[in-house]
């Protein structure tokens, strides 16, 4: 018999949703401006500006909501690593993507309410979501307000060091939801991670 656990307030479900549909415009019209003028892009330049300003400043509303409501609930904790032995927990999880759950072996560390990430997942998902996210947001927030930027840096534009970074972080949010999406069918059932995340129900 299949055994379920809640774990997912509704908050939590809704920001994720939002969050990942923010991200997709994001990148979608991110990617327009960036490789403008090399050939057809995917939305014309002055659009994708203004959407990407839009949904920019959403997201960083978003992510704000998203930090306090971790405060508020406790819901930060689930996000730090618990020693000892997280390297080991790590490479054991790993092991099992790798290998594993093609020998249809169990997961090593299924999600219970006190500990719903695994070692793997709390590193992931603390590095993009305490360590990237904020820096796409910051320098996105950046670029609203230029002057915030030092005038030169080195003799460049001081706002190249921030469209660098602007760029790198929101390249690597874009490769973690590849995989993200891939681990997502990782569950019991490839669909059945996409519906906790919808109905807050863990099956087991
Ligand atoms: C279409 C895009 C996306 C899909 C289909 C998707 C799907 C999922 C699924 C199935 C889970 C549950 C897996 C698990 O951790 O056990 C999950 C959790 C999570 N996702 Fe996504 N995701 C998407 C985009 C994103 C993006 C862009 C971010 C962050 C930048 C993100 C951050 C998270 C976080 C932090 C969790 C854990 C939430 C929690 O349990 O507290 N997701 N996502």
């Amino acid at each position: 018999m299949s055994h379920r656990i809640y774990l997912l307030p509704p908050w939590l479900r809704l920001w994720h949703w939002t969050n990942a549909a923010l991200i997709i415009v994001l990148a979608v019209t991110g990617a327009s401006l960036h490789f403008a003028g090399e050939g057809g892009y995917l939305v014309p330049f002055s659009l994708a500006a203004k959407i990407h300003d839009i949904a920019g400043v959403a997201l960083a509303c978003a992510y704000g909501f998203f930090v306090l409501a971790n405060i508020v609930t406790g819901n930060w904790w689930q996000y730090v690593p618990k020693p000892p032995g997280v390297l080991a927990r790590c490479l054991t999880q790993a092991r099992f993507y790798a290998f594993g759950i093609f020998r249809g072996e169990p997961h090593p560390y299924p999600p219970t309410v006190e500990a719903n990430f695994n070692a793997l997942q709390a590193v992931v998902y603390w590095f993009i979501m305490y360590l990237v996210v904020p820096t796409v947001v910051v320098t996105g927030l950046i670029f609203f307000y230029p002057e915030l930027a030092p005038t030169k840096i080195y003799g460049l534009d001081g706002l190249l060091p921030v469209a660098m970074l602007h760029y790198i972080a929101g390249a690597v949010v874009i490769l973690f939801m590849v995989a993200h999406i891939y681990l997502g069918t990782t569950g019991v059932r490839p669909t059945s991670l996409f519906k906790m995340m919808i109905t807050g129900w863990h099956e087991e």
